[in-house]
């Protein structure tokens, strides 16, 4: 169960977006609003003209800023691509509300920032009613406060689930607070071309469990784990779900609300574009609120921030998981593509990551299965993600040149390559480039 670690603009770096700007406009122009169908192509089942030409979101990938040397880009899972309207935003933020309003803008807009935000993350694509949801810190310090949170709402429960193949930040802070409170770790073993299933759940969930930490969508496989399933076995076992859901929030339909999930986290520079080091966002239950306190009392997060009171007393809403001052140039990003989501529907958008993963396997399947590629995602739509997962013992040095030739999937220890589709800037060209690519690369000795 290892995991590469890598410096940032390598290719299993987490900052793709580090490496140097390259000129204008390759990407711009491989991916045309819909491009004319060529009829020689017709024939060909593997092409992809035809598929661009009949997308009902081809339009939306026009709304993307260009990319330079960049003629497929397949990190849209790592680091979303920027908008083009958000360079404006950026620019209205720094002479307006900062340049000239300047404090009076904590009054008139950036307090609410943290809630307004969390409530149209919420709307858009969590299924999850105002209220519940705030942005706030980095993924991985939220799931700190959510989990801490969620073990001190279960006292007199020691045991914290989690399987063994969780991104390592999940592994981590789940091992700190067990050491820290005393607390006893439940590994749970999955086969990492899959994920945790429900069955895996209901054998160790039992009356010391207090939090189950579930990743929605496997970092790794591209797994979707069935959230709706688990959440109900957890509950049986008087436990709470924390969800991690920084690989499906933006690009799988979630239900949080529905489907009665306790407390959830994600981040927002993957499918949300929010650029790198984004705040991510936390959900909690409305009804679960109240007792959920949370470790790291500041006093943004106070009931009255201005008080300047001795003594801490929580915020009776969501906001009492804020801790500092909100990271509002943060936050202003994702708000185009928040923009960009209630525009197509997650719905649609779901469907077109559905087609850009099935091209995918279609691809790899015709021209890399071959040459010894084998597959480490699921095939079913319906425990899949966004993301396609391949193996090679080649993939490290051949992500590192992909990378020079302005292909950019990334790289997994110990042999994974993952093709990340983004649906709302992926084009399907854009698939077949990269993996026409990745087989040539293969080829070369
Ligand atoms: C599943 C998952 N959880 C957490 C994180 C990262 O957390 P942070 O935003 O704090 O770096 C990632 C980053 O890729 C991730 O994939």
């Amino acid at each position: 169960m290892t995991t590469a670690s890598a410096a940032p603009g390598s290719p299993s770096g987490p900052a793709a977006s580090d490496s140097p700007a390259a000129p204008a406009s390759a990407l711009a122009s491989a991916v045309p609003a819909a491009p004319p169908a060529d009829p020689d192509e017709l024939d060909d089942p593997l092409a992809s003209a035809h598929r661009d030409a009949a997308d009902p979101l081809a339009h939306h990938t026009a709304l993307f800023l260009p990319a330079g040397d960049v003629v497929s880009y397949l990190d849209g899972n790592s680091l979303g691509r920027p908008m083009a309207a958000t360079p404006a935003r950026l620019d209205a933020f720094v002479r307006g509300e900062w340049g000239t309003r300047l404090i009076r803008s904590w009054d008139e807009r950036w307090m609410q920032l943290p809630t307004e935000l969390g409530d149209r993350i919420g709307a858009a694509a969590l299924g999850a009613a105002p209220g519940q949801t705030v942005v706030a810190d980095s993924t991985t310090v939220l799931l700190y406060k959510a989990i801490r949170a969620s073990l001190a709402a279960r006292p007199g429960r020691h045991e914290i689930v989690i399987d063994d193949d969780q991104f390592p930040t999940d592994r981590f802070v789940v091992e700190g607070i067990a050491r820290e409170r005393g607390a006893t770790v439940r590994w749970l073993n999955v086969d990492e071309t899959r994920g945790v299933t429900p069955e895996q759940v209901r054998e160790v969930v039992g009356p010391d469990t207090a939090v189950v930490l579930v990743n929605h969508v496997s970092y790794r496989s591209g797994f979707l784990a069935d959230l709706p399933a688990i959440t109900e076995v957890v509950h049986e076992a008087g436990a709470l779900v924390v969800a991690d859901l920084c690989h499906s929030v933006g690009v799988v339909p979630t239900e949080l609300d529905e489907w009665g999930v306790d407390v959830a986290v994600g981040c927002t520079y993957k499918y949300l574009n929010g650029g790198p080091g984004a705040p991510a966002f936390l959900y909690a239950r409305a009804d679960l609120l109240p007792e959920l306190d949370q470790p790291v009392q500041g006093w943004m997060g106070a009931a009255d921030v201005f008080a300047m009171a001795p003594g801490y007393e929580p915020a009776a809403g969501i906001r009492r998981f804020v801790s500092g001052t909100p990271p509002v140039v943060g936050m202003l990003a994702m708000q185009d593509m928040l923009d960009a989501i209630d525009e197509a529907g997650i719905e649609a958008i779901r469907a077109k990551s559905l087609a850009l993963t099935d091209y995918a396997f279609d691809l790899v399947d015709a021209w890399l299965a071959p040459l010894g590629v084998t597959t480490a995602t699921p095939r079913e739509h319906e425990r899949r993600g966004s993301h396609v997962t391949v193996r090679h013992p080649r993939f490290r040095e051949v992500v590192a040149t992909l990378w020079q030739e302005g292909v950019v999937p990334d790289f997994r220890g110990p042999d994974a390559l993952r093709i990340g589709l983004s649906p709302l800037s992926t084009t399907f060209d854009e698939v077949r480039v990269g993996v026409a690519a990745i087989r040539e690369a293969l080829q070369r000795d």
